[in-house]
Formats: C-alpha cells, structure tokens, sequence
C-alpha cells in the first residue's frame, strides 16, 4: 500500500489542491494528521477536500479543528491563531462542524499509530530528543513500531539514536526491529524556514518513506488572507516557511 501522509493544512486551499494534483492517483490512500483549518482563508474547501480524500476514518482532528468544537479552548492560542479561528467560525456551515465531530484523535492501523501531537501528551510538540524518548517509549510499550505525528510543521524523523538527517525524493529505508516517529512536516503553513509544502510518501509493504516538498501560489494565498480580513502576518509568513 502507497500511502500519502499529510498534515497541518491550515485553510490553505493553493498548497492542498497542489499536493493533491501532485499525488492523485499515484497513492492508494491518503492520511490526514490534523488541523485542517486555522491560519488561513480556506476553512470550507479544505474540509471537504480533506473529506474527500480521506473520509473519516482516516482523518485526525488537531488543536485549531478542536478549537472550532469548542472555541473557549482558543484561549490557550495566541492573540493572531484565536483571531483566526474566530473568523473560521462565523464562515463554516453545520456540515463541516459535523465532519470535524466526527473524527477521531488517533488511529490505530497494522504496527502503526496515527496521532496530531503526540502519544503522551495530546498537543505537546515533539522537537527535541527528551520529549522524542518519551513517546518512543510509550510507542514501544504499545507493540507498535511506527508514530506518524504532526504539529510541529517541521518534517522530521526520529529514532532512539535522535532525529535522522532528512534527504528529499529519495526511500528512507525502515526496520521492523527499530522504533520510529516521523512528521510529514506542514502542507498549508511550514516553519523550517523553507515555504514549500511538505509531505511525504509511505510504502508499507517496502517499508519505506519518501519526503517530499512542493512549490504552490503563495501570493494568491497571501492576497487571500489580505482581502478576507485575517491577520496580514498570516500571509507573510507562508513567504518565510515560519
Ligand atoms: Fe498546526
């Protein structure tokens, strides 16, 4: 099975509609990892795309999809992301709340675990080798070899031995002896300071993975985000990858 791992797409519907040209009818499936929406000006369209694509059983809901279940929770965003999510709320029908209700906070499929944060903590953000040993453990304690996770924007792949240099378009041979935790890094928002999209390519039947990265429209997203009224740092930031 060739599977499209993908995450973080913010409400931006130039860098979701470009991974899908890119990879439609290439994969067997496709995996979301959370937070379709927040930040950007696409809220409606991404859901129903992500719908699509994933249906959902294989969709997570991240913080930002949370918060628009229970927008009390933007209290622990900062000011320009609660600004955002407030303005995805006055915009989204009843059909895409629904969707979002729907979805789980983790998947579980064959020796792999499908979360949005983390497996110890539900937003915490792996990023550095302490919280990384930690979720290696609980992976580990679970019989599973595989945590694919988002949040952070970052692609990365980590094991015990600490976070693995990635190279792009090229299979990243895994081991069914070894543990691993693997971030698609950001479609919609990046910040590794390289404003491609990213995503990646899994085959479980090789075992393998494939990072991948994509250019797409930022300045029509940008001129989005200005005409629609959100936060102009919004746009500016996708230019960055921060
Ligand atoms: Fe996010």
């Amino acid at each position: 099975m060739v599977i499209a791992i993908f995450s973080d797409v913010h409400s931006n519907l130039e860098a979701l509609d470009t991974f899908i040209n890119e990879t439609y009818g290439k994969v067997d499936m496709y995996v979301c990892l959370g937070d379709i929406v927040g930040y950007g000006p696409d809220p409606v369209v991404c859901i129903n795309l992500v719908k699509s694509i994933c249906g959902t059983d294989w969709a997570i809901r991240g913080n930002h999809d949370r918060a628009i279940l229970e927008p009390r929770k933007t209290s622990k965003f900062n000011f320009i992301a609660a600004q955002a999510i407030i303005w995805t709320l006055g915009i989204i029908s009843e059909n895409e709340v629904n969707y979002i209700k729907e979805l789980s906070d983790i998947i579980d499929y064959k020796n792999y675990l499908f979360v949005h944060g983390g497996l110890t903590e539900i937003d915490e953000y792996i990023i550095s080798k302490t919280s990384a040993t930690r979720n290696l453990d609980k992976l580990s304690s679970l019989g599973k070899n595989i945590l694919f996770f988002g949040h952070t924007h970052i692609p990365a792949l980590w094991t015990y031995e600490g976070f693995k240099e990635i190279t792009l378009n090229e299979p990243i041979h895994l081991s069914n002896e070894k543990f691993y935790l693997i971030n698609p890094g950001a479609i919609g928002q990046p910040r590794d300071n390289i404003s491609l999209g990213s995503y990646l390519i899994f085959n479980d039947v090789e075992n393998y993975v494939i990072f991948k990265r994509f250019k797409y429209d930022i300045e029509k997203t940008y001129q989005k985000i200005i005409n629609r009224g959100l936060p102009e740092y919004l746009g500016r930031r996708l230019k960055f990858g921060i």
